[in-house]
């Protein structure tokens, strides 16, 4: 089978996603599948052979030509962190052309890639979310009512975005207006949320052999004010697997990880958020393209629960083409 891994993507994860396609190209089964990575990239969509030689991807059905063959894919293999990967845009384009791939359907990853409407969706499950204010680009700024709603600290993100671009913790009123700017240069909508004060989780779910599995749940404690990138990726931070979590706690972190994946109706890979306040999980994101680098969270807990990467991915594909 011949298999598309697309990485880059035109966000800024692009760097982290390139190194995650790369993770996912080396653990793929040589045997069972001819793997290409496809870079996905502003300025060109290009397939790379072997020896990383570049040839134009025909747009019209995601094919290539290699020494006068015409390469077509059974199956794409999506490492892109963000745009246009992660929030379902090249899916829907793939739905269009009839090509199956490792993600839940477009819909699904728009709605969880917005963190806005993601958090309005499992709300009504009975999941806790911090409180939060939107902002739109162009909206009247109203830092008096912002700080009422939420308090401060708080956290100002990006609407749309992974890897903490543009996120900050603010702390004082006047750190508001610069952290608003941070943020909307990552993106045009905005999520300012309480700062909820409690242990941080992360816990991967994904269909494992036809049913919903929950790997061993990962604690982040970050040595800086916030699981940042630096903390994400230059070791600035601790991440343990499997977490010492009391079995109670242990069991409500598992129903609510595998309940917010089945009421967004899932399919793929995911690694959700939890701060963890009174022993109630606070549901703050999913990752539908959770990094797969060698420093990400998602390969640990994999390999913790006795799953290696190489068949971590050959059940992506297997399951993406059941
Ligand atoms: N957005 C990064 C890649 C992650 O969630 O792992
Ligand atoms: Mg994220």
């Amino acid at each position: 089978k011949n298999i598309a891994i697309i990485m880059g993507g035109y966000s800024s994860e692009v760097e982290i996603s390139l190194k995650s396609g790369n993770v996912v190209y080396e653990n793929l089964s040589k045997e069972k599948y001819n793997a290409y990575r496809i870079h996905i990239l502003k300025d060109k969509w290009v397939a790379l052979d072997e020896f990383s030689n570049e040839y134009p991807i025909n747009k019209h059905d995601f094919s290539f030509e290699l020494n006068g063959k015409k390469i077509h894919f059974d199956c794409v293999f999506n490492a892109i962190h963000g745009n246009p990967g992660e929030d379902g845009t090249i899916l829907a384009y793939f739905k269009l052309i009839g090509l199956k791939h490792t993600s839940a359907p477009f819909y699904q990853m728009a709605l969880t890639f917005n963190k806005r409407d993601c958090l309005s969706v499992v709300k009504p499950y009975g999941i806790k979310t911090a409180t939060s204010y939107y902002l739109d680009e162009g909206n009247t700024i109203n830092v008096d009512e912002i700080i009422a709603k939420v308090g401060l600290p708080c956290f100002v993100k990006p609407n749309n975005a992974g890897s903490s671009f543009g996120i900050s913790k603010v702390k004082t009123k006047e750190e508001i207006l610069p952290a608003i700017e941070k943020a909307f240069k990552e993106d045009s909508q905005i999520l300012i949320e309480a700062f909820l004060n409690g242990k941080e989780y992360t816990v991967g779910v994904f269909y494992y052999k036809g049913a919903v599995k929950v790997l061993p749940i990962t604690e982040i404690i970050s040595e800086n004010d916030f699981f940042d990138y630096e903390a994400k990726y230059l070791g600035k931070s601790q991440e343990i697997t499997p977490a010492d979590i009391e079995s109670q706690l242990l069991k409500k972190l598992e129903e609510t990880a595998k309940k917010v994946y089945l009421a967004l109706n899932m399919t793929g890979f995911s690694r959700t958020e939890y701060i963890v306040v009174n022993n109630e999980p606070y549901f703050l994101e999913m990752n539908t393209v959770p990094g797969m680098t060698t420093a990400s969270i998602l390969p640990q807990q994999a390999a913790a629960a006795g799953i290696s990467l190489p068949e971590l991915f050959d059940n992506a594909i297997e399951m993406a083409l059941k």
